[in-house]
């Protein structure tokens, strides 16, 4: 796969990064099964546990979209090494992407990573094998 279209549609979401609080703008895009790109970025709030990543922002503007399943995730920041996703981007990952999902970690100097998404995230919850929750 090219990465060129994912990592434009990052780059033009975190341009829209509102993050007044870390200024620390990301941006992130996934690939759908569909080849669909769907882009998303961190929106900060004043209170702070209120803030969404850019990772989330893509993968629910996806979902609202009716997309499911995605076979690429690119995200794109300003750090050295690329920054890899947070804990609960990771988890929301695993809800949508298989373990072998590439993610691909961006700067702005044209450094690129990409590492598996079970790499990333070895063992995610998950409900036991059969059950769901009760009511
Ligand atoms: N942030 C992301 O958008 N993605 C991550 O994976 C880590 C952190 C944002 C959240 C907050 O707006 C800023 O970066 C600093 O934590």
């Amino acid at each position: 796969m090219t990465w060129d279209a994912l990592l434009a549609a990052a780059l033009e979401a975190r341009g829209h990064s509102h993050s007044p609080y870390s200024h620390f703008a990301v941006g992130a895009a996934v690939e759908t099964a569909s080849g669909a790109i769907f882009a998303g970025t961190n929106v900060e709030n004043r209170s702070f546990g209120v803030t969404i990543c850019a990772e989330r922002s893509a993968l629910v503007a996806a979902v609202s979209a009716g997309h499911r399943s995605f076979r690429a995730v690119a995200v794109v920041s300003s750090t050295s090494p690329p920054s890899p996703p947070c804990g609960l981007c990771r988890e929301t990952m695993t809800e949508f992407c298989d373990p072998e999902t590439p993610i691909g970690l961006f700067n702005l100097e044209g450094d690129r990573r990409v590492v598996a998404l079970g790499e990333l995230f070895p063992e995610p919850f998950r409900f036991p094998a059969g059950e769901t929750l009760q009511t």
